[in-house]
């Protein structure tokens, strides 16, 4: 090993307004940029830096490649969205390291935080997060959808605010419905639920609704979807839409 160095960043859920001074220090030194080929487009070309995009799906191959970029001397940046500890590159990383050449271990391995996108869309909804709150990935690629299933069940049973990832695809578009369905089956038709798409990006849409009246299908791959607990509830404003509140007391208006 010849002294390299891995950080893994994150990288926000999109406006550079919302990367960190720390993320963008760290993409500036890096030798090597290693990520999903759409979250490289995010990040300005620097003269003589090396790009490595790859698909989606190769989460672990990818992080193998860049750990061992870095043990043969590469100041590696390996970027996610959001937040790298969420649903990302974080775990993959050390999944290999755990798995790969002891040496890995000795390597000097950051990892950047993000502002992942479930605080983002917290942030434009008002205070949807403000008690207990779960999320759940509904991408059933790295596990079966029994546990996806059991998971929604629990945190619907405990009452936990859900914030939902991954809640469809072109691939699985009927992952979003079947939630639906099953949290319809044990929480109340009035529970607020609020789709949250691409937030901090020029195509950003969000849409309050009730899950009683919840149309799943306008969830997509960049949609982040909150469904409240039995406390939360619209504030509504004049001149725009209600803000979303979970109390930090629970029961106290009961
Ligand atoms: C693989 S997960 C990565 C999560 C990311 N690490 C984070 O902390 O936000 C991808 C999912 O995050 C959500 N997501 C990412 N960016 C988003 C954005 N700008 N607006 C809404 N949801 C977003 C969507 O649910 C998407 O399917």
């Amino acid at each position: 090993m010849t002294g390299g160095s891995l950080a893994i960043v994150g990288l926000g859920p999109g406006p550079a307004k919302w990367l960190a001074p720390e993320a963008s220090a760290a993409l500036e030194a890096a030798s090597d940029i290693v990520g999903y080929q759409p979250y490289l487009d995010r990040i300005p070309q620097r003269p003589g830096q090396q790009r490595h995009g790859s698909d989606n799906r190769v989460e672990i191959r990818r992080a193998r490649d860049a750990v061992a970029m870095a043990a043969q001397g590469g100041r590696v940046a390996v970027v996610s969205g959001g937040d790298p500890g969420v649903f990302a590159m974080a775990a993959a990383v050390f999944e290999a390291i755990e798995a790969g050449e002891p040496a890995w271990r000795a390597l000097d391995i950051t990892v950047v935080p993000g502002i992942s996108a479930m605080q983002a869309a917290a942030a434009r909804l008002g205070a949807p997060l403000g008690h207990d709150f779960c999320a759940i990935s509904l991408s059933d690629n790295l596990k079966p959808w029994d546990i996806v299933q059991r998971r929604l069940r629990a945190a619907a049973e405990a009452d936990f605010v859900i914030a939902l990832f991954n809640p469809a695809s072109k691939a699985r578009p009927e992952t979003i419905h079947l939630a639906f369905k099953l949290l319809r089956g044990c929480k109340a038709a009035t529970t607020p639920v609020a789709f949250a798409r691409a937030i901090g990006r020029e195509d950003e849409r969000i849409v309050l609704i009730t899950l009683g009246d919840a149309e799943p299908s306008i969830a997509d791959m960049s949609t982040l979807v909150l469904i409240g607990s039995s406390e939360t509830r619209f504030i509504e404003r004049p001149g725009g839409p209600p803000w979303l509140l979970t109390p930090r007391t629970y029961g106290a208006g009961r």
